[in-house]
């Protein structure tokens, strides 16, 4: 009797005693008759409450409740089509408040769209109530749940790389974290775990994964957030075609197993060089569905043969993609010759999907030498090779085997999975467009004392400006 029964599993139960436990999610008072939608994360269900149960009329919206009571079957003219237990009320024995609401200062039982966004970001622990965010966060889990299967089954490990290292270049800010036991030192958080995977292919680990949290301080947009989540890879011995061939197979099947009304436009994906998307379609993540109405056509495509190389507006070069990937072979004599540099293509390969990047990797240069032409091209002199990537050349030379990776961001391909407008639907805790969590109220002033302790001192200029940032 005290087992709890899941809500949505009710209409399993017709005729038996239940204890239900959830929250009051509409209530309609009819004098002598309660009824309410009781919600647990398995479904509604409407609940009867008569006049001998006391507390009844003292349901407010939100309140978390046991309820007892026999599942009936509703007279046909009462069935509710619309609930997936609508052919079934709990009539009530017995009611017990666990706890009461204040009341909500958003709605949790509309899809929350027309909501703003600052108000819905503070409240978020209720935001997440909705069922539109509740699915989309059990669908991520999904998604994650079947990659993780996936690639488990291929003989993948997954490993988990530090949070707290040194800055990468990966074409964004870092975020920084002070030492204190080096002091004037810095951490920087990951961009990406790109150092630390191929570090792994040199250990040996043959193929890697992770769902990885990556951190990129730059401005955010629909599709971008300053914290955010990649499915990144590695593998050694493969070529690109290895690794774009793995990566469509596990892209066709996650779809078919998490979102099967979707359908692919074109298998194998198309595949189509920088210069052509340029050409043809003015940009490098073309939108290829050939019917943009249909929210369930997913038109996925490789981007391939980007150029290795851009200027910069400094007349230098610079990478366009990843400083860490391979050229294509046959412009590697180039590469370590340092010619025709604006004409070296790379191994880089893109995935796009309804013209949005979802991933990107290439093949990566395991010797030394190339790596270090690369770092030569952008004008880094020795030193600051050494002391930036002393680390990579040297593993690279200790027998690192040929390798390449990709790495998806998974909001985005969750984001575009469910239909939804940006991706922090489908973040439980974003951020802002500005970078903060209206919530816990992050970014925030720190003590003056765990300053001292990390040895840094707020610029007096900088707290003027805050202080009159706060009056306006
Ligand atoms: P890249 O920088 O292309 O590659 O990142 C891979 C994918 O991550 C997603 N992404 C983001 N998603 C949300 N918010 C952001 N700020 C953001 N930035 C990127 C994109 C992108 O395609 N280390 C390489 C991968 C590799 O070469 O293996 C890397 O990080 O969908």
């Amino acid at each position: 009797m005290s087992m709890r029964t899941a809500i949505g599993d009710i209409p399993a139960k017709e005729g038996q005693e239940v204890s239900v436990y959830g929250w009051v999610h509409a209530r309609r008072d009819h004098g002598k008759l309660v009824f309410i939608d009781l919600r647990d994360r398995s479904g509604v269900a409407q609940v009867v409450l008569g006049p001998k149960i006391a507390g009844a009329s003292d349901l407010r919206l939100e309140y978390v409740v046991k309820v007892t009571g026999t599942v009936n079957a509703r007279p046909e003219n009462m069935v509710n089509d619309k609930l997936p237990t609508g052919h079934h009320e709990i009539f009530a024995s017995g009611l017990e408040i666990l706890n009461p609401s204040a009341e909500m200062p958003i709605p949790v039982d509309t899809d929350g769209y027309d909501i703003n966004e600052e108000t819905r970001l503070k409240y978020r622990y209720l935001d997440l109530r909705r069922e539109r965010l509740a699915k989309n966060l059990a669908f991520r889990h999904d998604t994650v749940r079947f990659i993780r299967g996936f690639l488990s089954d291929r003989g993948f490990l997954e490993v988990e790389t530090p949070n707290l290292t040194r800055s990468t270049p990966e074409g964004a800010r870092d975020y920084l974290v002070p030492s204190r036991i080096q002091k004037g030192d810095f951490y920087a958080l990951p961009q990406s775990p790109q150092q630390y995977k191929q570090l792994l292919m040199v250990a040996g680990v043959e193929k890697y994964f992770q769902i990885a949290r990556c951190f990129r301080d730059e401005d955010t947009r629909g599709d971008r957030q300053p914290e955010f989540t990649q499915l990144d890879m590695e593998m050694s011995f493969v070529a690109q075609e290895d690794v774009m061939a793995l990566n469509e197979e596990l892209l066709i099947a996650l779809v078919a197993a998490v979102a099967p009304e979707k359908k692919i436009q074109e298998i194998p994906f198309p595949r189509i060089t920088y210069k052509e998307a340029m050409e043809k379609y003015g940009t490098d993540r073309p939108d290829l569905r050939t019917d943009k109405d249909d929210p369930n056509l997913l038109a996925f495509c490789w981007v391939v043969e980007f150029p290795f190389f851009e200027k910069t507006d400094e007349g230098g070069w610079t990478f366009t993609h990843n400083p860490f990937s391979a050229p294509k072979p046959e412009f590697m004599d180039d590469l370590l010759a340092k010619r025709n540099i604006g004409g070296i293509l790379t191994t880089q390969y893109d995935v796009a999907m309804n013209g949005l990047e979802i991933g990107g990797g290439s093949i990566r240069n395991h010797r030394p030498e190339a790596l270090e032409a690369v770092f030569a091209i952008m004008g880094f002199d020795t030193d600051r090779i050494r002391k930036n990537f002393g680390h990579m050349l040297e593993a690279l030379g200790y027998g690192a085997p040929p390798h390449g990776g990709i790495a998806w961001g998974l909001d985005r391909l969750v984001s575009l999975l469910r239909n939804e407008p940006n991706i922090r639907e489908v973040i439980a805790f974003p951020k802002t467009g500005d970078g903060r969590d209206p919530m816990m109220g992050s970014p925030a002033e720190v003590d003056v004392r765990q300053l001292k302790e990390l040895g840094i001192e707020i610029s007096p200029s900088v707290k003027k400006e805050n202080a009159s940032n706060e009056t306006h």
